[in-house]
């Protein structure tokens, strides 16, 4: 699948934006906070109906205006929509060729995307939170299902927690009993997510690094569970402290993610250049996951790259997803590292102020 037009109007510091991406390479250039960034995220957004960088809605709207709206021409399956979306207030409305869509299922599949940005990497370093927030946004990206069971877990969190709060003990045991039930669907996913990306992993890290070095993706869970009842076990031990300190100690809304080289710590093991290819191969896992997912390629975002890859890196990985024909939208402060990969089908664009304009093919 791929973006054949994109439109913006309000969205971030993009005031008017109109941009033809090229099906294969677009490289939007320009000096620092001049809305590259954003334009990555406007296209990530019209494809998921979600932002990656935050979910606040109101900050995605230029400010002093009222709305946004985000309009691509998307094709997939051999079929090309007009997805708009329009972002007002604090809520979202997303239509598929001028008719309302009122759930996320509808607009799976019309552009998938996987982005690989600067924060990716410091992942690895960061808390739990942010890998978990990592992987229930791939995991999202692939199956749409898995938004109910999310919702429903962190929706009942928040009503424990409530009880717990007003020390309404009474009701603590239903509650209890409905977040484990709830937690092991979420478990489940992220479990069943994550070997499936096992395999895709280990398979594009031996690419890119031409190592034998082993990789893994391994789930941590803060409940160990070998049967559903492990999970209401644990949180019925963990009752007693819960209402002590007023709040759910226990269950998957502490879950982690491990990232493993030889079976050791990525984080404490690996040089710098390993944590790289992993971080890569983990994004072009998960392109691979939506690609079985959809039998179609998404479309990859690289913002900043060249911060985090060297020249011979990018070189590759462009090659690579050319050879793949995937739709690739890339952002830089500088071009030179990405020269000699323009080809004759490639457009440049030069981001400025909000404003984008055309170059051309970057041949001269
Ligand atoms: N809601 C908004 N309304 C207006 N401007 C905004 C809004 N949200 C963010 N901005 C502006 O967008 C700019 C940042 O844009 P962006 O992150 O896309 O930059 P960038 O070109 O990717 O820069 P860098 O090269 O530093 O990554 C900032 O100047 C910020 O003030
Ligand atoms: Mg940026």
């Amino acid at each position: 699948m791929y973006l054949k037009q994109l439109q913006l109007e309000q969205f971030r510091n993009l005031s008017s934006a109109w941009l033809e991406p090229a099906r294969y390479l677009t490289i939007l250039h320009g000096c620092n906070g001049q809305g590259k960034t954003n334009l990555l995220e406007a296209v990530y957004m019209l494809g998921s109906g979600r932002a990656f960088r935050t979910t606040r809605v109101p900050d995605l709207i230029q400010h002093g205006s009222a709305a946004a709206a985000v309009t691509g021409q998307v094709q997939s399956a051999g079929v090309e929509n007009r997805l708009l979306l329009v972002l007002e207030g604090s809520t979202r409305r997303i239509s598929i060729d001028a008719k309302a869509v009122h759930r996320a299922a509808d607009l799976h599949g019309k552009l998938a995307a996987v982005i690989f940005t600067p924060d990716d990497t410091a992942m690895i370093k960061l808390g739990p939170e942010t890998r978990r927030r990592y992987l229930d946004r791939s995991l999202y990206s692939a199956n749409v299902g898995f938004l109910q069971d999310y919702h429903g877990y962190y929706r009942t969190l928040k009503q424990r927690n409530a009880v717990l709060k007003n020390n309404q003990q009474h009701e603590l045991l239903l509650w209890t009993e409905q977040l484990a039930a709830a937690g092991i669907r979420l478990m489940q996913h992220r479990s069943r997510y994550l070997s499936e990306l096992q395999h895709l992993l280990q398979h594009q890290y031996t690419r890119i690094a031409g190592t034998s070095e082993t990789v893994a993706l391994q789930y941590k869970p803060d409940v160990a569970i070998t049967s559903a009842d492990d999970l209401l076990e644990t949180m019925l031990a963990h009752q007693e402290q819960d209402l002590r300190y007023k709040t759910t100690g226990r269950g998957p809304h502490r879950d982690d993610l491990l990232f493993l080289i030889n079976d050791r710590p990525l984080k404490g093991f690996g040089s710098q250049g390993q944590q790289r290819s992993f971080v890569l191969a983990l994004k072009l896992a998960e392109l691979d996951h939506l690609q079985q997912a959809f039998g179609e390629e998404p479309v990859l975002l690289l913002d900043d790259i060249a911060s985090e890859l060297d020249r011979q890196r990018i070189s590759n990985l462009l090659t690579y997803l050319r050879q793949r024909q995937v739709q690739v939208l890339i952002t830089t402060t500088d071009v030179t590292p990405f020269r000699h990969l323009l080809q004759h089908d490639s457009r440049l664009y030069r981001v400025d102020g909000g404003n984008l304009t055309y170059e051309g093919n970057g041949l001269s």
